[in-house]
């Protein structure tokens, strides 16, 4: 039997790539996103984290195998919290029951390198609290300014990264026997990025900020092909890890910290 996967984020960049790559494996993906997906719906409301369940649950009959979880922006405002973290969350949480029946059932999300960088420790403890409405207020305030603003885009990845590590040794996920993991991309060629890396100038400052010495900026199928493993038959014991696919950022920015 071919796994039936879920992408979000699957119209553009990495979420397009990974649907691509399953595809061409020939699994059956059903691809999520605000447009040109099979099911379309806003991860940044209620109403659309609902209808993104119902859709999967329409679209498969009840049953997936492994849940990738991308889709994401970085605009420095509150929908980057809505989107990046509720909406991420909302999906894994949302179609986990759907898992219930796969053989081999996998669950990854897309965090970032982004997590190491400066972020506002007051927005990223109302993430972990899960109170929506105080970090979209919080998000509001930050965009004020550009220098708080850009602070936004790393929090929600550094709150994400903090959610894997504490949901994924828990009874719903290990206990169910889904591994749960993240990948944590460096600098990745998408639309998500095509302004920041179009002269040679951005793409140098982007580097200082985010190093790759190893092959710099990737492609999104770099990104893909490591979720595609995450999420496959053949990873049973990884459990939180967040897997840094940045051409060597988290080497260079923590080095021995973390040991
Ligand atoms: N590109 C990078 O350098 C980079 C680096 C680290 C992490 N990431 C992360 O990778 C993921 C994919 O980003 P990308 O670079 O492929 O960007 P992208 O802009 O090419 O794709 C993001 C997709 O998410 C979808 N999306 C946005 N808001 C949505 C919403 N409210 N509801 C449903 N779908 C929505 C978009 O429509 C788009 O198709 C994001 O989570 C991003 O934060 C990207």
């Amino acid at each position: 039997m071919p796994r039936t996967s879920v992408v979000t984020g699957a119209a553009s960049g990495i979420g397009r790539a990974t649907k691509e790559l399953l595809e061409r494996r020939g699994e059956r993906v059903i691809g999520v996103d605000l447009h040109d997906a099979e099911v379309t719906a806003d991860l940044s409301t209620a109403s659309g984290r609902a209808h993104l369940v119902e859709g999967v649950r329409g679209a498969t009959g009840g049953s997936i195998d492994c849940i990738y979880a991308v889709a994401g922006l970085s605009v420095p405002g509150p929908d980057t919290v809505a989107v990046n973290f509720f909406g991420t969350v909302a999906t894994l949480e949302g179609l986990r029951p759907l898992l219930r029946n796969s053989p081999a059932p996998r669950a990854v999300l897309v965090s970032s390198m982004a997590a190491l960088l400066p972020s506002d420790a007051e927005l990223v403890a109302l993430l972990s609290a899960g109170d929506e409405p105080g970090a979209i207020a919080r998000a509001g305030t930050l965009a004020e300014e550009p220098s708080t603003g850009q602070l936004i885009y790393a929090s929600t990845k550094l709150a994400l990264s903090r959610w894997v590590r504490r949901q994924a040794p828990a009874p719903q996920w290990a206990g169910a026997g889904i591994p749960l993991n993240a990948v944590a991309p460096g600098v990745i060629s998408t639309p998500m990025t095509a302004e920041l890396i179009a002269t040679p100038e951005g793409r140098e400052g982007l580097l200082k900020v985010v190093p790759m010495p190893l092959n710099g900026i990737a492609e999104p199928i770099v990104v893909a092909r490591a979720l595609a493993w995450l999420g496959g038959e053949e990873n049973t014991h990884l459990c939180g890890q967040i897997v840094y696919v940045d051409g060597g950022s988290d080497a260079v920015l923590r080095g021995d910290s973390v040991w």
